[in-house]
């Protein structure tokens, strides 16, 4: 049966593992000029309904490292755009490609994709998940830290797609989080539930510096997402003292990480210091994008 990557909570722990393993092979490989062309002669079709940099190039670069080709269609072109049901879609392109990524609004839609599909979907970013940016995230955290079984991390701002994948990833991976968010601005009931079950390996609280106490990683992300450009206003003013500066990081453990998926708005989430000072492991998490991307392609499409 085919396999999608939806949500973080498709995946097991193990699953996680053997992903990231992968993707460290790939990286090791493709640094060292060694081929590694896993979907020789597949198409990936990513379906854009929102803008990107990082997923876009990393997904186009990635499948083309691995022998197949990326085909970008933006839903301004397609029919989609002008009303035809994603179930048709699905039906349709499962007919020409080897794989979908989609980014779009509502998780429903991947969902229904998926459903519809006989091919893999892969979820690109939805205003629920992020799953491929938690993958680059834990990778990340893995090759700085050594580990991720038994570390801290801590997510200041917003509870949307990151802190939703944050939360359900890192506690899959062994890790344990702590989330600080406006009370308006919580995590979606559906990811708070999963989190029950890890006990005091989660802690949900309105003060960031609780959160950040002892923390190994800081992550952070925008306060106004894509769709949500109208509420930036609202959100700048609700947001006041969520910010990743130098007096948030000095309650964490003096050798933590940051990481912040990009883009950033400096002065906002984040201060320029904080996020020029941890240049390189914020960096390295947007490299990160690509290998975990790649190990995901060879596990769902070869
Ligand atoms: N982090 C991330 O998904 O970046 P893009 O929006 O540029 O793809
Ligand atoms: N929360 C952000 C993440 C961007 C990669 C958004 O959805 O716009």
């Amino acid at each position: 049966m085919k396999k999608d990557l939806l949500k973080m909570a498709d995946l097991s722990r193990e699953e996680i593992e053997s992903i990231l393993d992968l993707a460290s092979q790939l990286k090791f490989e493709q640094k060292n000029g060694i081929e590694h062309k896993h979907l020789a002669g597949k198409t990936l079709g990513m379906i854009f309904q929102k803008s990107s940099t990082r997923t876009r190039v990393s997904f186009e670069t990635g499948i083309y490292q691995l022998g197949g080709q990326g085909l970008f269609l933006s839903s301004r072109d397609l029919q989609i755009g002008r009303g035809e049901p994603v179930e048709d879609t699905a039906r349709v392109l499962s007919r020409y490609l080897d794989g979908i990524m989609i980014r779009t609004f509502e998780q429903e839609e991947v969902e229904t994709l998926a459903k519809y599909s006989t091919i893999p979907i892969i979820n690109g970013l939805t205003d629920y998940s992020h799953p491929c940016q938690i993958l680059a995230d834990l990778l990340t955290i893995r090759e700085f830290k050594g580990k991720l079984e038994g570390l801290r991390a801590c997510y200041i701002g917003d509870g949307n797609n990151m802190a939703n994948s944050y939360i359900v990833g890192m506690l899959t991976a062994g890790m344990s989080i702590a989330v600080a968010c406006p009370e308006n601005y919580r995590p979606d009931p559906a990811v708070l539930e999963f989190a029950k079950a890890y006990g005091n390996k989660f802690f949900l609280t309105d003060s960031p510096i609780e959160a950040a106490k002892g923390a190994d990683v800081i992550m952070t992300d925008v306060w106004a997402s894509m769709g949500q450009e109208g509420e930036a206003e609202i959100r700048r003013k609700a947001f006041v003292g969520y910010q990743v500066n130098d007096e948030l990081m000095s309650y964490a453990k003096p050798d933590a990480m940051v990481q912040h998926c990009l883009p950033a708005h400096r002065g906002e989430e984040i201060t320029a210091e904080v996020l020029e000072a941890h240049a390189n492991e914020i960096f390295e998490e947007a490299e990160n994008r690509l290998h975990v991307q790649k190990a995901v392609m060879v596990k769902l499409m070869s």
